[in-house]
């Protein structure tokens, strides 16, 4: 196994040359460490979707609120519309919940250490690493999935995806052990992120131009691509549900705010039944139901099929929006429910990140 020093130095040498520039960091070598409020904000948006969806968000976020205590001032609507098409509502309000802590609790200035940093409202144990690491130099393990892709090729982990995710942490760990002055963690992070973006891509890694391939056991085994394993599709156990397309008078069609804990917590979506194996199919409004088929889809741990149904009627709970704007604004899960039920292809979303 290769020693730990020696891939450190060849990657934070490749990332000295090839490190992207992105309007969040500092380029490596600057000497100076990036502003903590734009690490922040540009880890939360960049945690559910890609570089060049968040970076416009983030253009206009910090040339409207160049501070955190300007952002903490910001009215929840206005802050709301602003982070439309990032995704995750339920994102965007512990955005603002944070930012009027660290306004208000801090003076506007964020906690330097992984724990303070935690104990944000909002800020998980990724967004806390990734900000110690790369706002202060501190010796975090910042893990998202461009990183367990890296780990479970260089270590050829054969456990699947997502049971492996302790397992690709703890080899991401034994990277962070140097806490000497002069480490560059936050530049370690970073260069992992550039690696998994760039080279050691989930589909087609370049391993021809990989400055690390020399440690990589999948590289040396010719079958880099096949990691990280991931659970088949046939093992996932199968759920059902009923999704109800209901539609006004004019066309528009019926959303509804799922709750902000659980899957697709605090997104819009379809009134649906619940999903399990047996789901209560009573729907939302009585109205002349018409069954269109089914559509599916797999999520990490379980495999949906989704029956549709389509009406006319008024319903007072719903979030009346034309269909075009509810294919941009849905999840895929129902964007190919609402798809069934007009029959014609929809707009794409911008690709998540990581599954
Ligand atoms: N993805 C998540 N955080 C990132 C960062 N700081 N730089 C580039 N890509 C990222």
């Amino acid at each position: 196994m290769t020693p730990v020093p020696e891939i450190r130095a060849a990657l934070l040498a490749w990332y000295d040359r090839q490190a992207r520039t992105l309007p969040w960091r500092m380029p490596p070598g600057a000497g100076t460490r990036p502003d903590p409020y734009r690490v922040w904000l540009s880890e939360v948006m960049l945690q559910q979707t890609t570089v060049p969806h968040a970076t416009p968000y983030f253009l206009e976020f910090t040339a409207r609120w160049p501070t955190v205590s300007d952002l903490a001032a910001v009215p929840d609507a206005e802050l709301m519309a602003a982070w439309a098409g990032l995704g995750y509502y339920a994102r965007a309000r512990n955005l603002l919940a944070c930012a009027r802590v660290v306004a208000a609790g801090h003076g506007g200035v964020f906690p330097d250490t992984e724990a303070g940093l935690r104990a944000l409202p909002g800020v998980g144990p990724y967004t806390a690493a990734a900000v110690a690491a790369i706002a202060f130099d501190r010796p975090a393990n910042v893990v998202d999935g461009n990183v367990e892709r890296v780990m479970a090729r260089w270590f050829a982990v054969e456990t699947p995806l997502p049971a492996a995710k302790p397992e690709l942490t703890a080899l991401a760990a034994g990277f962070v052990t140097d806490d000497r002055p002069g480490a560059r963690h936050g530049d370690w992070a970073q260069a992992l992120m550039d690696l998994g973006a760039t080279i050691c891509r989930p589909k087609s890694p370049a391993c021809e131009a990989c400055p690390v391939a020399f440690g990589c056991a999948a590289r040396a085994g010719g079958d880099a691509a096949t990691y990280p394993r991931k659970v088949r599709k046939a093992d996932r156990p199968r759920r059902r549900g009923v999704a109800w397309v209901l539609r006004d008078a004019v066309g528009r069609v019926a959303l509804v705010r799922r709750p902000d804990r659980g899957l697709l917590g605090g997104m819009l979506g379809l009134p649906t039944s619940d999903w399990s194996e047996a789901p209560d199919a009573a729907p939302p409004v009585a109205a002349d139901w018409r069954a269109l088929g089914q559509v599916e889809h797999v999520f990490t741990h379980f495999h949906l099929t989704l029956e549709v149904r389509l009406a006319t009627a008024d319903w007072p709970n719903a979030l009346w929006t034309t269909p075009d704007e509810a294919a941009r604004a849905l999840p895929s899960v129902f964007r190919k429910a609402l798809l069934l039920s007009s029959g014609r292809p929809g707009p794409r979303r911008a690709g998540r990140r990581s599954a």
